[in-house]
């Protein structure tokens, strides 16, 4: 108990136990084939577990630089260059996080102060409202329709307004699987030139793309570029995200002011890890082989439900697919999710938590980051629903 004089007013009045909270609660009590939230049942690579345990035998068991390890900021601006012909220096331009999410709160507390605007593209994944809400910014929603989840960017340059400091865009795109286009990023580049926005990319599925398309990093785009900062999650990468480990990049003066509330927040990030993720993405072939690593999932997934009642356009990118199920029942997303728990036993995330005004829009996202088994059994219980 609290004592009585003691009063205090929530900073987040609305927030509620998360959707993958309740959903993953469920799911252990009825023990269901879990395809909710977005994290792999598979081993981590024995190799990475062995490089961590080298370097805490090696002794790097104490803080790590603020920015952190420089051999790790070189490799990953190496990466960037390869991967996208962009330079970041190491030094400057480079920070290691706490997971993305740390990366993604910091650029937000840095950067929004009071009644600035913030244009979110809705369904989005959770942790971008709260931070804004908790700087005394103003979401500003743009919601994307079901029919492909496509942004409308004329009705995105209409939500701009001489108020937004910054715009928080995601690809892949967590929950739709959906990528954004050259043109996409072109047209984003274009609307925002005139404007004074910073531009928070998302961009922790980089290495999860299919069907040969390549991501388009705003790194890619000179003038994106030069306002963004771009957020990477080697838990997504490397099957480790109970690890919370990532990175962002930016230009030196926005990377400088990110430092600033870094510092005082985390100061740095787990040594012996960043020690291992240096010497691990010396192999690229880590994370180069990830499309065709996932892609197999993807299609085994899909082949198996090609004749149940439940509709889909092939997941782009990420480890989720969509799946429509307004051929089967008119319930709510989250009924069915839970419905699907308790009578069949498997897990599922019903998307409207993502969306504005929690839209309906009769799908539920799976996770197929999962073993060939757990993805057998979970299309086996999709085609028995009737
Ligand atoms: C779109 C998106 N951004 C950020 C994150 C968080 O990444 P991390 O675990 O590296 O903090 C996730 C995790 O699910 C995500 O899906």
């Amino acid at each position: 108990m609290t004592p009585s004089n003691l009063r205090f007013s929530s900073k987040l009045p609305n927030a509620k136990t998360t959707i993958f909270t309740t959903v993953g609660n469920l799911a252990r009590k009825h023990n269901a084939v879990d395809l909710s939230q977005g994290f792999p049942n598979f081993e981590v690579d024995e190799k990475l577990k062995s490089l961590v345990t080298d370097a805490m035998q090696s002794g790097h068991n104490q803080y790590a630089a603020m920015q952190g390890y420089y051999g790790l900021r070189e490799i990953i601006s190496q990466k960037i260059e390869t991967l996208h012909n962009r330079s970041y220096h190491p030094e400057t331009e480079i920070t290691v996080t706490v997971g993305a999410t740390q990366a993604i709160f910091t650029a937000i507390t840095a950067f929004v102060n009071h009644g600035d605007e913030v244009i979110v593209l809705k369904p989005a994944y959770d942790c971008y409202e709260p931070a804004i809400t908790l700087n005394g910014g103003v979401p500003v929603y743009v919601q994307l329709d079901a029919d492909g989840y496509r942004v409308n960017w004329q009705e995105f340059k209409n939500k701009l307004s001489d108020k937004t400091r910054m715009v928080i865009i995601n690809t892949p795109h967590n929950p739709s699987g959906r990528i954004f286009s050259k043109e996409d990023m072109l047209q984003l580049q274009d609307i925002l030139r005139p404007t004074n926005c910073i531009v928070l990319s998302d961009e922790v599925y980089e290495h999860i793309v299919f069907d040969g398309n390549e991501h388009q990093s705003a790194s890619r785009f000179e003038d994106l570029a030069q306002r963004s900062f771009v957020c990477a999650s080697f838990g997504k990468t490397f099957h480790v995200t109970g690890w919370k480990i990532g990175y962002c990049a930016a230009p030196e003066e926005l990377m400088h002011e990110f430092r600033k509330t870094h510092q005082f927040a985390v100061f740095c990030v787990d040594h012996p890890v960043q020690r291992a993720m240096a010497a691990y993405l010396k192999n690229e072939e880590h994370y180069l082989s990830l499309p065709s690593f996932y892609q197999e999932k993807r299609d085994l997934f899909q082949e198996g439900l090609k004749d149940s009642r439940f509709t889909f356009k092939p997941s782009e990118g990420t480890y989720f697919q969509l799946l429509d199920y307004t051929e089967i029942t008119t319930e709510s997303d989250e009924d069915l999710a839970k419905r699907l728990i308790v009578d069949y036993k498997l897990a599922s995330i019903p998307i409207s938590s993502f969306n504005e005004h929690n839209r309906q829009d009769g799908v539920l996202r799976f996770c197929f980051a999962k073993k060939r088994e757990t993805i057998e059994k979970a299309i086996q219980i999709l085609n028995s629903i009737p």
